[in-house]
């Protein structure tokens, strides 16, 4: 009897196992979800800026990207990659939005390159 409930058990765990396997969000989708992958772009500076001005970015970063509600970016370049700044534009950090539904993916990269190139 009690070998019986044993296997019933075992085999109750094995197909959980099983389920959770193909439920549970691969490791590569957690990775994507917390550090998009930059797509590759020519970093076109007109483009980046009528976008910056189009999306908003200048009224809470201000028109000369000087700060405002949100920090000063004329030296962002410095302190951080084009990768890390596509991550904080695509999904947004504090009172910064996501742009993640705004903008192409290569549109947000372009950015994150002009950026990235103010040093
Ligand atoms: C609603 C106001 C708002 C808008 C619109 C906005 N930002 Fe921000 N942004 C912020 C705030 C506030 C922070 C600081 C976030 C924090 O403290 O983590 C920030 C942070 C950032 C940072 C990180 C700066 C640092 O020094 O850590 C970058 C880069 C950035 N924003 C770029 C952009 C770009 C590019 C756009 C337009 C596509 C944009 N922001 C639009 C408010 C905004």
């Amino acid at each position: 009897m009690q070998k019986w409930i044993m296997s019933g058990l075992i085999t109750i765990a094995c197909v959980m196992a099983v389920v959770l396997m193909f439920t549970l969000p691969g490791k590569e989708q957690v990775a994507e979800e917390e550090k998009p992958t930059m797509p590759e772009v020519t970093m076109d500076a007109a483009a980046a800026e009528a976008v910056v001005k189009a999306q908003g970015c200048i009224s809470c970063h201000g028109d000369q990207l000087q700060g405002g509600v949100g920090p000063n970016l004329q030296k962002i370049g410095s302190q951080m990659s084009a990768e890390e700044l596509y991550t904080i534009i695509t999904k947004g950090r504090g009172g910064m939005p996501s742009f993640k539904d705004k903008l192409q993916k290569e549109e947000i990269a372009n950015v994150a390159q002009w950026l990235a190139a103010k040093k």
